[in-house]
């Protein structure tokens, strides 16, 4: 490999879907060589790595590992490197490459939502405008490019579950392309790695919870009291509106941090703030700032995955 070519990581997704004749679908099914086939102009020479194969819903944070390791290899040789990948959970993995890779150069995730034996599949177009986002001189940090917009890593969220332009981020796009002509309204991401990932490093079992109105919990406590007993270390609490917890919810919280659980509250709105709480003892369960539930559990899995005296 040469730092003039750009790595394509393949790991599946419907980018590289098949559809069967007996009416069933796969994700993952075709090859990363081959998604490259009739895509021009190629704006460098693409190396292929097909690093896993599958429905992104079966991404697992021993798998990030891997992918992580895998693109900092990868942007040892080239200038840029783009993940091809399900877009059910990319916005996750994202935000953990976001978390714990230096990227200097680009880092591009992208994939589809038709596959490629759709009569319009939208993949080749979104594969194509991240090779040459990952070939644009200056650009760096970890983005997600899907249907012309492009997106900080660490901010983008999937927000319909099938409409062709299903993602958005509440700090709104980086930029757009323009054909193959990336443009940006807003500086590219740092590039900075806020965590690292030595060798051996285990991510720990943090939960996510949803709260809602008539929340029982005491079948809360027994999720809590099932997630210790199978080693979970953290718990994030998805609240109504900027993170507001009914008392027994936070009653329910604060007796699991008693038995040794990290809590931090999110929103389940999809945009907003959320601050730790300022009630007497409550005061101990942290509010997770910009970040959306799914990305305050990657924050607070790596957070304890260093070192416990960091929270
Ligand atoms: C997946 O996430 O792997 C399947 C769905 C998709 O890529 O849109």
């Amino acid at each position: 490999m040469s730092e003039k070519n750009i790595t394509l990581i393949a790991t599946g997704g419907t980018i590289a879907g098949k559809s069967e004749e007996d009416g069933s679908y796969s994700a993952g099914s075709v090859p990363g060589q081959d998604l490259l086939r009739g895509l021009e102009p190629l704006p460098a020479p693409v190396q292929v790595k097909q690093l896993f194969q599958m429905d992104s819903r079966e991404m697992s944070q021993e798998d990030w590992l891997i992918l992580a390791g895998a693109v900092e290899t990868a942007l040892k040789r080239s200038r840029g490197v783009v993940i091809a990948h399900g877009t059910d959970t990319m916005e996750e993995t994202a935000f953990f490459l976001s978390k714990t890779i230096n990227a200097a150069r680009p880092v591009i995730l992208t994939g589809a939502m038709r596959p490629p034996g759709h009569f319009s599949p939208d993949g080749p177009f979104n594969l194509l405008q991240s090779l040459h986002l990952a070939a644009w001189p200056g650009a760096r940090g970890v983005m997600l490019l899907m249907h012309d917009l492009f997106y900080d890593g660490a901010e983008a969220a999937k927000t319909a579950a099938s409409r062709l332009n299903a993602f958005s981020s509440p700090g709104g796009e980086l930029g757009q392309m323009y054909g193959l002509i990336p443009r940006t309204h807003r500086d590219w991401p740092s590039g900075q790695a806020s965590f690292s990932l030595p060798e051996g490093t285990r991510l720990p079992l943090v939960g996510l919870l949803s709260g809602h109105v008539g929340m029982n919990t005491v079948m809360v406590r027994e999720y809590i009291a099932s997630g210790l007993r199978q080693g979970m270390r953290g718990l994030v609490y998805s609240a109504p509106g900027d993170g507001s917890v009914s008392l027994a919810m936070e009653a329910t919280l604060l007796a699991a941090v008693k038995q040794g659980l990290r809590v931090v509250i999110s929103s389940r709105t999809g945009c907003g703030w959320v601050g730790g709480r300022e009630r007497g003892d409550a005061s101990c369960l942290r509010g997770s700032g910009w970040d959306g539930p799914l990305q305050a559990r990657i924050n607070l899995m790596l957070e304890l995955s260093q070192t416990e005296s960091s929270f």
